[in-house]
């Protein structure tokens, strides 16, 4: 099972960026981590990791993996602006998760609305780095389950 876990802008900076929001935790470990978990799940779950800062480099990314059999996406900002992300992962009609460290639903308004999930199977949002670990989870559910 291959799955791609996407990381939008800013989450390079995971560690230092606005901490009590996001964590301590570097998306290097969160990255690490999830792979342990992967392996808690089943010995067949490939994982690779892209993080970019720029809308086209992730468009461009999910347009290339036509042979996955799922995404997992945080999309950071472009969850709030980016139809072009949703029509993305609509067009390779791949089985998406779209995860989220803090809870959306209880920031700012602008937050509130996600144009990607309309595009996902489901939605993790508000438990940190566990938020990855819960929608490889669900994912891996519904693909091993198809
Ligand atoms: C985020 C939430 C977004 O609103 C924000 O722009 C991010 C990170 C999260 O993981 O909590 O960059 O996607």
């Amino acid at each position: 099972m291959k799955i791609l876990v996407i990381n939008g802008p800013n989450l390079n900076l995971l560690g230092t960026r606005e901490p009590q929001i996001y964590g301590s935790t570097t998306l290097d470990n969160i990255n690490q981590e999830l792979i342990e978990f992967s392996k808690t799940l089943s010995g067949d779950i490939e994982l690779e990791f892209f993080q970019s800062n720029h809308e086209g480099e992730i468009i461009d990314k999910i347009h290339s993996i036509k042979d996955y059999d799922g995404l997992i996406i945080n999309p950071a900002a472009y969850t709030h602006t980016s139809i072009a992300i949703s029509d993305a992962i609509k067009a390779i009609e791949i089985k998406a998760v779209e995860v989220h460290l803090s809870n959306i639903f209880s920031r700012e308004d602008y937050r509130k609305n996600s144009f990607v999930a309309s595009s996902c199977i489901g939605s993790v949002s508000g438990f940190n780095k566990t938020s990855y670990k819960m929608a490889l989870l669900g994912l891996y559910d519904c693909l091993a389950n198809e």
